[in-house]
């Protein structure tokens, strides 16, 4: 019989490329999405539209306890997925609130669930470089302290130590993965590597004469969502649950992002590219680089995509999508 998953955040750009590679293994795969998102499928379940005859949605809110329980009644899933959150860093300094109230209060309903329903299966916990945040030590690694620097980082602080108290107390297998920034042409346009690629688009097709972006000196280790969801995928296949840092163990600035992204699509950055005080931040986390020795050893995890690629396919896809072709870009 195959295998039962289920994935909060499905819709998500995470979501998308896993509930493909659970899909490619056999599983049976089952996501929990906002009511919403059935009543408009078109707009929200996009990601997975691919998908979306071969997987078995279940509305549910990440607010309410008892329909993410009737939901682990439902599925008695092996493997349970928690992706959904309020991603945004940005946003969850405009409404503190929200951001702990969907990301702590969310993961907390979602682990006493499976822990009453369904004790034995295994669950993967969506953790984030953020929780680093002004950085004790570069790069980073599973023993780095962390010290938050939003409410979106404490949140995923919180969801962590839930995480390892759900493992050492009750004795569920339940693993966080420290995942650094990962992208992709599913990246939501408000973070700052689809804003340029999507920009850049639109700049081509002349809808636009500028991307307006905040601190430009800001590093990040970027890799590609769908490197990263092997990862989860092998950390539930341990029999041992456990803790990774996943990431390339490379930094660029955005600076190099807009850069090669610009020289990608033979514009130059400097005609375009308008620095917004509005974007900044009022804390930055300024240096992010994670070290994945543990995720490597263990799991045999290692990144596929590097950064010149990653920033290359986000640029062709989002030329694509809009009509605008690359070859006939550079001869502009
Ligand atoms: P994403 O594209 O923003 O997807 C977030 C998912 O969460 C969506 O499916 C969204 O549903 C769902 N969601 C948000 N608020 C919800 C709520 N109140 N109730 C129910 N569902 C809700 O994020 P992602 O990039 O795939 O990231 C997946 C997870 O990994 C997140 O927990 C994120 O914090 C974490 N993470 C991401 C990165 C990264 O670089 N991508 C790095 C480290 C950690 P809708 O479609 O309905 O909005
Ligand atoms: N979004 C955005 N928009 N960011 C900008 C802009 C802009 O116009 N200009 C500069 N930046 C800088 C931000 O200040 C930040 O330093 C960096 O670009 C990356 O910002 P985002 O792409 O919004 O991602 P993030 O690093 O804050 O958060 C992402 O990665 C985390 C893992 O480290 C999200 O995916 C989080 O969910 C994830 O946990």
């Amino acid at each position: 019989m195959s295998r039962r998953a289920l994935i909060t955040g499905i819709t998500g750009q995470d979501g998308s490329y896993l509930a493909e590679l659970l899909l490619a293994k056999g599983y049976e795969v089952h996501g929990m999405v906002r009511r919403v998102a059935l009543e408009d499928p078109s707009r929200r379940l996009d990601r997975i539209s691919r998908v979306l005859d071969r997987v078995k949605l279940h509305a549910a809110s990440l607010e309410s306890f008892p329909s993410i329980y009737h939901v682990f009644r439902l599925v008695q899933p092996d493997e349970c997925y928690h992706l959904a959150a309020q991603s945004f860093v940005s946003y969850s300094f405009d409404d503190e609130f929200s951001t702990f109230n969907t990301n702590i209060n969310g993961t907390h309903f979602v682990l006493a669930a499976l822990k009453d329903v369904v004790p034995r299966c295994r669950f993967y916990f969506a953790g984030s470089s953020e929780m680093f945040g002004k950085v004790a030590e570069i790069p980073q690694t599973e023993t780095t302290r962390f010290h938050p620097r939003s409410a979106y980082g404490i949140s995923k602080v919180a969801g962590f130590d839930l995480t390892r108290n759900y493992r050492e107390t009750y004795n569920i297998h339940a693993s966080s993965g420290i995942l650094f920034n990962h992208e992709s042409p599913r990246r939501g346009y408000e973070f700052v590597t689809r804003k340029i690629t999507s920009g850049i688009a639109r700049i081509l097709k002349g809808e636009s004469t500028e991307v307006r972006l905040g601190n430009l000196d800001a590093k990040r280790d970027w890799g590609h969502a769908r490197d990263y969801v092997e990862a989860m995928y092998q950390m539930l296949q341990q029999d041992e649950p456990d803790d990774y840092v996943v990431a390339t163990n490379r930094t660029h600035s955005v600076r190099d992002f807009v850069n090669l992204a610009f020289s990608i699509a033979g514009l130059d950055p400097d005609k375009y590219v308008v620095t917004d005080p509005g974007f900044f931040r009022p804390a930055e986390v300024h240096l992010l680089i994670g070290d994945p020795a543990k995720a490597t050893r263990v799991l045999g995890w290692r990144p596929k995509t590097q950064f010149e690629g990653l920033v290359e396919e986000m640029v062709t896809v989002d030329c694509e999508n809009a009509g605008v072709s690359l070859a006939r870009a550079k001869a502009i």
